[in-house]
């Protein structure tokens, strides 16, 4: 399995569902592999949001060494799943799409938890205590979703 998660900056939301969903997969020693980026170019290159590498240390995830990069369309090809924090960021992908394949590889990631509600992750750029809430959503996301094997509908 072979997943990205996808964010508008790859600076906050998405490197924090990388590093959580790396951690969960070391510790069940699975063999899958996860990525993230950004729809935007706006942080390329750069470290993730301090305030993401500080809340994912508490919880002893480092994210540290994670850069941002964006979006690619041949991404559809090269991952099994690609997970949207927002309807925003999956309304994007979706337009790049080309094959009913590559439209099935995008999923909002909190769907994998509460199937069907589209409920986004909150982008906490704007909210210095925002934080500690998108760690908990995505933690408990990655957990369901390393539950069902990442696959979406089961
Ligand atoms: P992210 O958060 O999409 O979770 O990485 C954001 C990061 C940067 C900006 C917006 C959201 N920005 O406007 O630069």
């Amino acid at each position: 399995m072979n997943i990205l998660m996808v964010c508008l900056g790859n600076i906050c939301r998405s490197p924090l569902a990388e590093g959580i969903l790396k951690k969960k997969i070391e510790e069940n020693n699975l063999d899958w592999s996860v990525d993230s980026a950004g729809t935007s170019s706006w942080h390329l290159g750069e470290r993730p949001d301090r305030r993401s590498i500080s809340t994912a240390s508490k919880y002893g995830v480092d994210i540290s060494g994670q850069r941002a990069r964006q979006f690619v369309p041949a991404d559809l090809d090269r991952f099994d799943l690609v997970l949207a924090m927002d309807s925003s960021n999956y309304g994007d992908m979706l337009q790049h799409a080309i094959s009913k394949e590559q439209e099935g590889k995008i999923h909002l990631i909190m769907n994998f938890l509460n199937p069907g509600r589209n409920e986004n992750v909150p982008d906490p750029y704007w909210d210095d205590n925002g934080f500690d809430k998108v760690f908990q959503m995505l933690d408990d996301a990655c957990g369901r979703i390393l539950e069902k094997g990442g696959g979406a509908n089961s």
